[in-house]
């Protein structure tokens, strides 16, 4: 993928694309929330789905195996590999493409469901991405997406880190997309029927500092946060200080306790 180097917005992706390769260890704790996504959208059989962010395509192989023909789409080539596998080893057939949720190469209405569970959230511009999978969803069909809550763990996290490593100007805390109100007003009109739900999902955590290096060596924000403050070691050691403290205060009997936002939607006809 082509990066102009004065696009603040194409550079933003271009690190997102990098800071997600080494994400598959993380699908371990997304495979049983997609099952629960896929059941939230009411996904039936025969429907084309489009899993939007897919990463290793948890969401679209939960969703072929459903029986919905499946595709997904994501700017990591890496996870696209491993989701190709994941399609093949679960004997389903699913076209994965490389691209961005902010210009989906697909036409218009062509899908009966879009999804993305912690996917689209981490696209730079909110309305561009809602535009866009509004766009490729047939009028009455159903948008439904998983979020991190600003006000619980990872949505704290994120900020965290966002303090450390402030996104680009412009660009919105992704974890505004775990807040109901926002997402109503992201959506606006366009659609009907919105109906949001809470899911839990728990981390093992032999101690703070397992998951604080499980974080750092697979969720973008945090690699990049870690890969930034390499040569300053006083600031590094404060941050980790800092989110061992968070994922101490979230951990009950070796878990990491949170929840989830779900949000659901109908393209008004
Ligand atoms: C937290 S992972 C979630 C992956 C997968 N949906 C799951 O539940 O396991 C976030 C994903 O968003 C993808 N992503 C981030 N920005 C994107 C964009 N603008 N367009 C498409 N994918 C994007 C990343 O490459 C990564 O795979």
């Amino acid at each position: 993928m082509a990066i102009a180097d004065n696009d603040p917005f194409a550079q933003f992706k271009a690190a997102q694309r990098e800071g997600w390769a080494l994400f598959v260890p993380l699908e371990a704790y997304t495979t049983p929330a997609a099952a629960r996504l896929v059941d939230f959208a009411r996904v039936q059989r025969g429907e084309r789905v489009l899993d939007v962010a897919c990463g290793t395509g948890v969401v679209a192989v939960t969703a072929a195996r459903a029986g919905a023909q499946a595709k997904g789409l994501d700017l990591s080539p890496v996870l696209l590999a491993r989701a190709r596998w994941n399609a093949d080893t679960a004997g389903v057939a699913i076209e994965f493409t490389e691209g961005d949720v902010e210009a989906l190469p697909y036409p218009d209405a062509s899908f009966d469901a879009v999804l993305s569970q912690y996917g689209h959230m981490f696209a730079p511009r909110p309305d561009v991405a809602v535009a866009e999978m509004l766009r490729v969803l047939k009028p009455g069909g159903r948008i439904a997406f998983s979020t991190w809550p600003p006000e619980l763990f990872i949505g704290r996290m994120f900020s965290l880190v966002g303090r450390y490593l402030p996104p680009p100007p412009g660009v919105p805390p992704v974890t505004l997309w775990g807040d109901p109100n926002v997402v109503r007003e992201r959506l606006g009109d366009k659609v009907v029927e919105l109906a949001f739900e809470r899911e839990a999902m728990y981390v093992p955590a032999l101690s703070p500092q397992h998951v604080r290096e499980s974080f750092e060596t697979t969720a973008a924000p945090v690699v990049r946060l870690v890969q930034s403050l390499k040569d300053d070691p006083t600031r590094l050691a404060r941050f980790r200080s800092e989110l061992e403290v968070l994922i101490a205060s979230y951990t009950r009997g070796n878990l990491v306790r949170q929840q989830y936002l779900l949000s659901r939607a109908i393209k008004r006809p």
